[in-house]
This record gives C-alpha cells, structure tokens and sequence, in this order.
C-alpha cells in the first residue's frame, strides 16, 4: 500500500527502484535456499491469490500455484473464458468485485492497456503473469539464474537474438536497472515497436541494435532468444522464414564466451529459434530459469503482501 491506501501493483519492473528488486532477488534467494532444507515458512498463510489466464501457461500457471501453497496461501485458477468478462463485463467492474474476494490478483492477458485498467480499478495489489508488452516475473528468474550461475550481472554481457518481445523488453528495462550490456539482434522486419523503442532509448549505452547476429553474439555471457511465434501471432511460416538467419546453434554459441550461459524461457520450439544441441547443452540453464520462476514469485508475492522473510 502507498501513503494514499491505495496497493503497488508489480506490473513491469521499471516501475520499481533497483534496491527493490535486489531486495526480492535476495529473499528469492533465501526462500530457495530455505526450501532446499525442507523449511517452508507460513508466510501467506490464509492468504487467497485469484490466477486468471486469457491464454495457455505451465510455468505461470504451476509455479505461481506451486509457491502460494509452499507459503501457506491458496489459488483460485481462472480461465478469461469461464468468467464473465468473457461476456462483456468490464475489467473495472470484475477488478473491484475480485478484490472483494482475494487478497491478490495474478493476470495473464495480452493487452498491456487491459491489464493498466484492471489495476487501477483493484483495492488488492496485482502482478502482471505476461503482457504483450513486459514479462515481469520472467525477468526476475532470469536474473536469478543468471547471478546464481556467474554472479552479479552489473557489467556482464547480454546478448538478446531472434524475435523482439515481452521479454526482450523486460530485459531491456533490467539492463538500465541492474547495469549490464544488452545487445540486440532482431531482424528489421520485426524491430521493436514503439514503447520499446522509447525504452531502449531511455536505457542509453546500457542497450545497443546490430544487425548481424553473429556480430551480436562476439563475447557475449549470456545468449537469450525465444519462441519466434509467441501468443497471438498468426504468421507462424513467415516469421520462421525471416527469423532462420537468428536460430541459435552451435557455430552461434562459439562465438560468444566460451562459459557462456544460454537462456530460453520456454516453450521452446526446438530446430526453430534454437536447436537441440544449445538447448541439451553443458551451457543451457533454461531448467534452472524455469524452476526459478517458483522462488521469484514467492518473493514477489512476499513483497504484495507486505510479509517479511
Ligand atoms: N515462460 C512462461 O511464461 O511460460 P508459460 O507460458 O508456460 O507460463
């Protein structure tokens, strides 16, 4: 809650300072390590998060749920279809009646617009399980594997390839806040739209486009692509025809450094925008960032709900 009673939403992380997002990152860290020694704190016991989901999700769907329990919380899992906005009641209406009910509120839903007008109508903090425009709870397992991995990632060397996306741009808004180097390759067809490019322009020298790939990838610490056809995309051949030249395989990784981790926050489709032998391979972490997901939305549940660890 903020001085006026109304609650923070975790939206996008470029609306949070640096310090807090450090500070879920080291609770995500410490909740990990606790559940690691068979210790799981009550922290939201009792408490009630509503999940809802216009799309498909396994990660969001199970991590979220996953950790709620693991913190002695519970969740009511919606789709969009089984509801009644479906019909036409307004996210105004459904956000005031939901905050009623819960003490929470996880959206999927791919209008970043739809998913401002849901917050501003709730009385209870809302978390953001994807957008068109930012993957908040992505970034944040992101940079915790990366830092579990090769520590701290200020200074470290990012590279993003393939398609320009929610989570291109959440990792966009972490290289100004957390101090890495972002490069860029997307093709031009797919350049970054309009509030992505403001961002990227907002992030100054923490962020650089260049064209060629291979380029991109020289020296990189991390090389991070995904799915080339994300939700809601209907040109699927066409994007695998342009996006072919960014498919990250092994003559791509050696360029980069060779510890070089690679990172995909999945679903993969494998021989598309990588292939089995990056995925499979001694540099891929995807199963930790994946499993990543569990501990750092417990701590950003833990933040909502104003419960120290
Ligand atoms: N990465 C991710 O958000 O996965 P899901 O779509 O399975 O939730």
């Amino acid at each position: 809650m903020n001085s006026t009673g109304t609650p923070r939403h975790f939206l996008s992380i470029d609306d949070f300072s640096h310090a807090e997002l450090r500070g879920m990152l080291n609770q995500a860290g410490a909740l990990k390590a606790r559940l690691k020694d068979g210790d799981r704190p009550q922290l939201l016991k009792d408490k009630v998060l509503a999940m809802i989901f216009e799309r498909q999700s396994t990660r969001t769907r199970v991590s979220f749920d996953v950790g709620m329990r693991q913190l002695g919380g519970q969740t009511i899992m919606l789709s969009g279809q089984e509801m009644q906005l479906s019909r036409e009641e307004t996210l105004a209406d459904t956000a005031q009646v939901m905050s009623r009910y819960v003490d929470a509120i996880m959206i999927r839903i791919l209008s970043h617009a739809d998913l401002l007008e849901l917050a501003e109508a709730a009385t209870v903090p809302v978390i953001n399980g994807l957008t068109r425009r930012a993957h908040p709870c992505q970034i944040m397992a992101d940079l915790l594997t990366f830092e579990e991995h090769r520590g701290d990632i200020k200074g470290a060397k990012v590279t993003w390839v393939g398609d320009s996306n929610n989570v291109l741009h959440s990792w966009v808004n972490a290289a100004e806040l957390f101090g890495c180097e972002l490069t860029i390759s997307v093709p031009e067809e797919y350049s970054p739209e309009k509030d992505l490019k403001e961002d990227i322009k907002r992030a100054g020298s923490a962020v650089r486009m260049v064209e060629d790939p291979r380029e991109a990838v020289e020296g990189a610490d991390l090389v991070i692509t995904d799915t080339w056809v994300s939700m809601g995309d209907t040109d699927a051949a066409e994007r695998r025809r342009i996006l072919k030249p960014y498919q990250v395989n092994t003559n791509l990784m050696a360029l980069a450094n060779k510890d070089a981790l690679f990172m995909h926050c999945l679903p993969a489709h494998r021989g598309d925008e990588v292939t089995d032998e990056v995925i499979d391979g001694p540099q891929s972490v995807v199963f930790d960032e994946a499993e990543n997901r569990l501990h750092a939305q417990k701590a950003v549940l833990c933040w909502a709900f104003g419960v120290e660890t």
